[in-house]
């Protein structure tokens, strides 16, 4: 849930700051990039070089860099940047300003033009925790979409016991996490998912394949990953780093793929066939290195199995998403699939668009649904493009 997220940690100025170096280490372990914002009174508690050291990015405090040059931080675009803001430790003082809106510090200026979910974890002393005003100000805050995490019971930095203490970095951590898995719109779900090429072979050195590079499936495995879904990618020959949280099985030929599709069916929600499956394989292939022996040459092909025919012909309760790549009457062609595979839905690529297709990091698509109602995006990168898939698929479950 935490991977590849844009964190803002801001620390203010609260014996507490000092676990603000264990909060960061833990989102760095989780895959977050992570950028620390600190008031001046937190740097009494914990050095910026700590935190800098650990964020691995600079630490940022005022709004001017470098008095000489003029050069400043932008509180907007650091707000821009973040999937969510933390304010842990947050003092009395630091929330009631957040409630003011006041934004004499940079901080509190980078929240007011943040648009990102923003949790805050107060520390503080029992009686300050507990004065009508803090809670009022807690209610406030809440009121207007905040997230408060509870300070917990325990004894304080004053020698008095109560509750006030910030909430240990682990669980700041977990309800955070929680949050983004309340969320995952795809949780509990099963996605099968086919990517890339299939090779089929001629002799032990040469085969059949095409230019898939298998990037728009590793993309829609990659979205549902973070979307919660239970992801397996049937991926053909590819050079591609798995994305995480997916189950990942190898594959070389249409026939393997045909095999390990096959197995995962069954249970599975969604399939979303984005592979290049080779129409036709060779029907004998050598054993052994073919020589040029013949100034022509010839080889046999026999069809190799329509696997997404296959799956619509066996369809239960899954949702059936195929590709359509088309050079001429695309949307015809696409139609024609549609029905023939019994899907419910089809997305269609026109290698007339430029940027979509093969090898290339954008996409643009149509998807065409089964009661043929057609949905045309514009040119996006690949992961984008494939959000819209996964919005089309999700508004059919
Ligand atoms: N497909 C499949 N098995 C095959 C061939 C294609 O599952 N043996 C799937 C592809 O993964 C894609 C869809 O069928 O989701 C359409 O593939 P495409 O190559 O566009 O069309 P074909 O049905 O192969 O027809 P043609 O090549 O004649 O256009």
């Amino acid at each position: 849930m935490l991977n590849g997220k844009n964190v803002l940690l801001a620390v203010t100025g609260s014996i507490a700051a000092y676990k603000s170096a264990l909060i960061v280490r833990e989102f760095i372990k989780k895959g977050a990039n992570v950028k620390v914002i600190m008031t001046d009174s937190s740097c009494e508690f914990i050095t910026p070089l700590t935190l800098s050291t650990l964020s691995k990015n600079p630490v940022v405090k005022d709004f001017v860099k470098d008095l000489d040059s003029g050069v400043w931080n932008n509180h907007v675009d650091l707000g821009l940047w973040a999937d969510f803001m933390l304010i842990a430790p947050s003092t009395a003082n630091t929330l009631a300003k957040l409630v003011g809106g006041n934004a004499d510090t940079f901080l509190l200026a980078t929240y007011l033009s943040a648009r990102c979910p923003v949790f805050v974890a107060p520390a503080m002393d029992l009686d300050m925790f507990k004065h009508p005003s803090t809670q009022n100000n807690l209610e406030v805050l809440k009121s207007r979409g905040v997230m408060v995490i509870q300070p917990e019971y325990g004894e304080l930095a004053s020698g008095l016991e109560g509750e006030g203490r910030l909430a240990e970095p682990e669980n700041i951590i977990s309800f955070i996490h929680d949050y983004f898995l309340d969320l995952a719109s795809l949780r509990g779900k099963k996605i099968l998912i086919t990517a890339g090429p299939t090779y089929e072979a001629i002799d032990p050195v040469r085969f059949i394949g095409n230019h898939s590079s298998g990037k728009m499936g590793f993309a829609i495995a990659e979205i549902a990953a973070s979307r919660g879904a239970e992801v397996v990618l049937v991926s053909g020959p590819v050079s591609l780093p798995s994305p995480d949280n997916v189950e990942r099985i190898d594959v070389t030929s249409a026939s393997d793929m045909l095999e390990q599709v096959s197995k995962q069916y069954t249970h599975c929600d969604v399939v979303i066939m984005a592979a290049a499956v080779a129409d036709y394989a060779v029907q004998q292939p050598s054993a052994s290195k073919i020589k040029k022996n013949t100034s022509v040459f010839s080889l046999e092909l026999e069809k190799t199995k329509d696997i997404l025919h296959f799956l619509g012909e066996n369809k239960n309760k899954q949702l059936l998403i195929g590709f359509a790549l088309e050079t001429d009457n695309e949307v015809e062609n696409a139609k024609k699939k549609l029905k023939a595979k019994n899907l419910d839905a089809i997305v269609l690529n026109s290698l007339n668009d430029k940027g979509a297709g093969f090898a290339t990091d954008t996409n643009q698509i149509t998807v065409i649904k089964r009661n043929n109602k057609m949905i045309s995006f514009e040119l996006k990168h690949k992961l984008d493009v494939a959000k819209d898939i996964l919005d089309v698929a999700e508004s059919m479950l």
